[in-house]
């Protein structure tokens, strides 16, 4: 395995504290320092892990000891301080999105690849037994050829439980760019990459209020759609039907499902990592829960981040890959510009191959 790759996190808010305690179980990663713009707030976490050094974000690119960086930062940042990184020769694994637009992400990728540096992506849920466990199913022909999917991420927004929300409704924000990494990484995952997209949205509030936290009570003004609703399709032919929004205070749907020739499947919520795939076979006329068929068992944010340090040490791909995140984002960018024009449909430019199986059984340092 050769030595655990040394990270250094940038962006120590409210999703750093996952990744710490996940990444400390990881035998390749090793978490040596922290910066965020609040030097305050990298202090707290490095008196927490004990052998992280609290730095500035500058002296953190600068570490002679950090060999990758994890962005945690908010989406607005991402390029930017991925910029900083690979620039620094840093390795980095950031959160989703890759960035807020193309344009943006694109140089990211040229970056990385000038300077043979690995670039990588949340989600990383879609690794663990769920999703997987599907893939493997779909693989099999266990429901015969899917030809169509739904995928339906709906809530309230995350403003009555997030203490500083207002970045979720900037560009960057709204329900497709933050969630839809998670749906659309374990659509493309299932069911191969997207060659168009046919989008409409909408906007029901023009104002959101702070619902706890230091700014409970204070308002912002809402700059995205908070309602994208959307057909995509599959370079495979397959037809997925897609809402994601931050206007509905309650829905009973499914998060994701696939209906093949010969059955269908019930994916679990691919913003977790585990979750029982269910099956629903047209011989028995019932649904059974399936045993689990790939994935890496009881993990977390971090995961991915692992898997990458595994192939920068043994060679090999990653699989949450910077490649992966920039189809996702041209998806993303693609449904909303299709709603922009009143749902003419857009070709999405970019492809990827789908990632590497994990097999049942595999864990990130080692598969
Ligand atoms: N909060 C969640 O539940 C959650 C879940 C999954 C993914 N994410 C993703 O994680 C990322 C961070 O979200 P969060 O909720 O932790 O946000 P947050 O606002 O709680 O924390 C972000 C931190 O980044 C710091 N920061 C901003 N710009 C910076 C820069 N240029 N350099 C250094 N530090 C900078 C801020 O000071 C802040 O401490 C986002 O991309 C979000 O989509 C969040």
């Amino acid at each position: 395995m050769g030595e655990p790759l040394k990270v250094g996190v940038v962006g120590t808010g409210t999703i750093s504290k996952t990744y710490f305690e996940h990444l400390a179980k990881l035998p390749n990663t090793e978490v040596v320092a922290a910066a965020d713009l609040d030097l305050a707030r990298a202090k707290v976490v490095a008196e927490q892990n004990p052998g992280v050094r609290a730095m500035t974000p500058d002296e953190l690119y600068d570490d002679a000891e950090v060999e990758a960086i994890l962005n945690l930062t908010i989406p607005a940042a991402h390029a930017s301080v991925t910029l900083a990184a690979l620039g620094s020769g840093k390795h980095v694994y950031g959160e989703k999105p890759l960035a807020i637009t193309r344009q943006e992400a694109r140089p990211l990728l040229g970056a990385a690849e000038q300077a043979g540096l690995r670039i990588g992506c949340a989600p990383d849920t879609v690794l663990g037994t769920g999703t997987q466990t599907a893939r493997a199913l779909l693989d099999r022909g266990d429901v015969g050829a899917p030809i169509a999917a739904t995928a339906f991420f709906v809530s309230p927004g995350p403003e009555p439980w997030h203490p500083d929300p207002e970045f979720y409704y900037k560009p960057g924000g709204g329900p497709l760019l933050d969630m839809g990494p998670y749906y659309l990484s374990a659509l493309v995952n299932l069911l191969g990459p997207i060659r168009r997209v046919t989008g409409r949205v909408g906007r029901a509030r023009q104002e959101r209020t702070v619902g706890s936290g230091p700014k409970q009570g204070t308002t912002f003004s809402v700059e995205v759609d908070t309602h994208v609703s959307g057909v995509l399709e599959h370079e495979s032919g397959v037809l997925t039907t897609i809402v994601t929004s931050f206007d509905v205070w309650a829905a009973k749907l499914p998060r994701i499902e696939v209906y093949g020739t010969e059955g269908s499947l019930s994916v679990p919520d691919p913003n977790t990592f585990g979750g029982d795939v269910e099956v629903f076979s047209p011989s028995s006329r019932e649904w059974s829960v399936a045993a689990v068929a790939g994935g890496y068992a009881d993990s977390g944010r971090g995961y991915g981040l692992a898997d990458m340090a595994r192939a920068i040490r043994n060679g090999g791909r990653h699989r949450a890959s910077g490649e992966l995140a920039f189809h996702v984002l041209d998806i993303m960018e693609s449904l909303l510009e299709s709603g922009a024009q009143g749902g003419q449909p857009v070709e999405v430019e970019s492809t990827v191959e789908r990632p590497e199986v994990v097999p049942a059984g595999a864990t990130p340092d080692v598969a």
